[in-house]
């Protein structure tokens, strides 16, 4: 018996324009996905799902995890020709878009095979895996989820080509967030294929804005280590911004940024895909919280 975890995520700054090599921050959080892995004597590798749920989500992402199963199984030359496995998914991480649920899976079950099957993973071997994982969610994914969902942290992410540069950030006090979810399942790959389209028609248009999101990120990352949390807030704030304009928010994501803001938030944006899913806010202090 092998078991593994892999952690939720929030996306602070720069979801999307992460796609396309611009830097981005992610936090790993709290909830975390597990995965057991078993041999068993079934027909063929068999799934079995008790993470707590969006209601809808493993539904409708059904297709998807078992595309991304047979990707990491081929990916780590896993005999299941002669081996019957049986994975067992848990946790306390909510399954659902926006909190990186699919990487945190990824991750979880690489792991759980390495262990299971003695293959010794390095961290890295795990991230690769569970990046393997997330193309069959994502199809053409960053690589920032599963980054996340492997190492946990805070970390600063860019991908460079067919690399990828991470460097995990310190920071003197923790800093104090609400996430709130729309209840809405998305889907990453059409999501990810809007924004490629409307860039494409409005080359111009969106240069401009990639350009401020660029801008916007060092400086949301210089906010974030002095702890200069007002700032950091309107830095959020400006980011929702820019993810409105290429077109990947909501009304739902749109008013429950709204709400936070008006009850006190510091700045509050969507977080990961967009188009349904999760807003985070920047709340310190318990009684904002
Ligand atoms: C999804 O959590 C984050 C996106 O930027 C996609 C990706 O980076 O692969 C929307």
């Amino acid at each position: 018996m092998g078991t593994g975890v892999g952690f939720g995520k929030v996306i602070l700054f720069n979801e999307h324009f992460v796609v396309y090599g611009l830097p981005a921050i992610v936090s790993a959080i709290g909830t975390k996905t597990t995965a057991l892995v078993e041999k068993a004597s079934g027909a063929a590798t068999e799934m079995d799902d008790r993470r707590p749920e969006t209601p809808g989500y493993k539904a409708e992402k059904l297709r998807e995890q078992q595309e991304s199963l047979q990707r990491m199984l081929k990916f780590m030359n896993i005999d299941t020709e002669h081996n019957r496995f049986k994975i067992t998914l848990a946790g306390d991480l909510i399954a659902a878009s926006g909190i990186g649920a699919s990487a945190a899976s990824c991750a979880a079950i690489a792991r759980a095979f390495s262990e299971e099957l003695g293959l010794n993973y390095s961290d890295e071997q795990v991230n690769q895996a569970a990046y393997e994982g997330e193309k069959g969610y994502h199809g053409t994914p960053s690589g920032i989820d599963n980054t996340a969902a492997t190492y946990g942290g805070l970390i600063w992410y860019k991908r460079d080509g067919g690399s990828q540069i991470m460097d995990r950030m310190k920071l003197r006090a923790p800093v104090e967030i609400v996430m709130g979810n729309t209840g809405l399942v998305a889907d990453t790959k059409i999501v990810v294929a809007g924004v490629r389209e409307r860039r494409e028609k409005a080359a111009e248009e969106y240069a401009q804005i990639f350009k401020n999101a660029t801008e916007l990120v060092q400086e949301a990352r210089k906010e974030l280590v002095a702890l200069d949390l007002p700032r950091l807030g309107i830095s959020m704030n400006k980011n929702h911004e820019l993810l409105q304009q290429i077109g990947v928010s909501c009304d739902e994501l749109d008013d429950l940024v709204k709400l936070a803001r008006e009850n006190g938030a510091l700045g509050a944006k969507m977080t990961g895909t967009g188009r349904g899913g999760y807003m985070v806010a920047l709340t310190p202090g318990q009684e904002l919280q």
